[in-house]
C-alpha cells in the first residue's frame, strides 16, 4: 500500500498527535552544566567567545548551582582556573585547589544536593605550557610523558573525591588513566566513586573557545599526540572498549555535532551509560548565528540537543543547559 492510503502527514496534524509519536525526549535532568571556577569573590568574568558563559569565583558558582538545581538540571561539570600554573600542574591535585574549594562550598549548599557533581580531571588548565600532561623534554621532539602524567591524574581524581566530587571525569586521553584512577580511588577509600571517562575524545578545532574560558591553550605544539584523529571511528570503539575494561562506569563522547555517527556506533555497541559533550565551539557558532539573527535561538538550541539525544547519548554536557532547561520547563 502506498499513497493515498499512506499519508505520513496524518500523524503531524496536532501538537497532541505529534507528542504521542515523538521518539526522542529531552529533559532538564539530561543536561550537565559546565562551570569554570576562578579565584576571588564576586567574580563573574565573561568569556568573549562564549556569550552567557563566565569565569566564576566560588561564591558565584554556588549561585549558579542553586539556579541549575531549581531548573532541574542533572548535574555540574567543574573546571578550575588556578591562581598559579606550573610545569607539572600541581594546582590540579592540591588540597586547597580551586576545584576542591568549589566542591567543599557546593557540598555546603543544600540545593546542590539535587545535582550530580562531576569534576573534569585533566592537567591542561594547571600546566604553564597548557598541555594535558607532563612534557618530556628528553627526545628531539617534545612529547607528553604518559605514565608519570597518569600518576598525577590519579592523585587529582582522589583529591576531587575527597573534596566531595560525586563523579570524576578524566579528559586527558592518556593511556591507562582509567585503571590508575580506579585503583587510586579504591586505595583511598573511594571505591564507590564512579568514573565518567572521556573515552573517545577527538583532536578538534571546536575546543577553541574553551581554551579562552579555561586559559588552557598549548604554548607549543598541539594535542594530536594524545587526542584522537577525527577520521577514525573504529579507533574510537577501541578506546571505549579499553576504558570499560579498565573500569570506566560511564563514557563521554566529544565533540558532538561533527561526531554524531561515532555516538550512534558507541550506543549500538556498548551497553553502558553514555553522555556527549556539546563543546565550546558548537555553542559559540550557534551563539554567533543567534546574534546575527541568522538562526532562531530557542528552536536551534533545542534541535541541536535533540540531535545528540537521538544519536544515542543519554545525557549532554552543554553550555546551553540553563537556557534549554528554561525552554523545556
Ligand atoms: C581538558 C578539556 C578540554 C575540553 C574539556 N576538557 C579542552 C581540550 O581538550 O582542549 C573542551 C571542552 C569544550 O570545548 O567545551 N582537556
Amino acid at each position: 500500500m502506498s499513497f493515498p492510503q499512506n499519508r505520513m502527514r496524518r500523524m503531524r496534524q496536532s501538537d497532541a498527535l505529534r507528542a504521542l509519536v515523538r521518539e526522542t525526549t529531552l529533559e532538564p535532568g539530561d543536561l550537565i552544566y559546565p562551570l569554570f571556577i576562578c579565584p576571588g569573590s564576586g567574580v563573574r568574568n565573561p568569556i568573549s567567545s562564549m556569550p552567557g558563559v563566565f569565569n566564576l569565583s566560588v561564591d558565584e558558582a554556588v549561585k549558579e548551582a542553586e539556579e541549575a538545581a531549581s531548573l532541574g538540571i542533572g548535574g555540574l561539570l567543574l573546571f578550575g582556573l588556578p591562581a598559579e600554573k606550573d610545569e607539572t600542574g600541581t594546582g590540579a591535585w592540591i588540597d586547597d585547589g580551586i576545584v576542591q574549594q568549589a566542591l567543599r562550598a557546593l557540598r555546603q549548599t543544600p540545593a546542590a544536593k539535587k545535582l550530580v557533581m562531576i569534576t573534569d580531571v585533566c592537567l591542561c588548565e594547571y600546566t604553564s605550557h597548557g598541555h594535558c600532561g607532563i612534557v618530556n623534554k628528553s627526545g628531539s621532539d617534545f612529547a607528553i610523558d604518559n605514565d608519570p602524567t597518569v600518576e598525577i591524574l590519579a592523585k587529582t581524581a582522589v583529591s576531587h573525591a575527597r573534596a566531595g566530587a560525586d563523579v570524576v571525569a578524566p579528559s586527558d586521553m592518556m593511556d591507562g588513566r582509567v585503571a590508575a584512577i580506579r585503583s587510586a580511588l579504591d586505595a583511598a577509600g573511594f571505591g564507590m566513586t564512579p568514573i565518567l571517562s572521556y573515552a573517545s575524545k577527538f583532536f578538534s578545532a571546536f575546543y577553541g573557545p574553551f581554551r579562552e574560558a579555561a586559559d588552557s591553550a598549548p604554548q607549543f605544539g598541539d594535542r594530536r599526540g594524545y587526542q584522537m584523529d577525527g577520521a577514525n571511528l573504529r579507533e574510537a570503539m577501541r578506546e571505549i572498549e579499553l576504558d570499560l575494561e579498565e573500569g570506566a562506569d560511564m563514557i563521554l563522547m566529544k565533540p558532538s555535532m561533527p561526531y554524531l555517527d561515532v555516538i550512534r556506533s558507541a550506543r549500538d555497541r556498548f551497553d553502558v551509560p553514555m553522555g556527549a559533550y556539546q563543546v565550546s565551539g558548537e555553542y559559540s557558532m550557534l551563539q554567533a548565528a543567534f546574534e546575527r539573527g541568522w538562526l532562531d535561538r530557542d528552536r536551534a538550541t533545542l534541535e541541536s540537543l535533540i540531535g545528540i539525544r537521538r544519536a544515542g547519548a543519554e545525557f549532554i554536557v552543554t553550555y546551553f543547559a540553563k537556557a534549554a532547561a528554561k525552554l523545556l520547563g
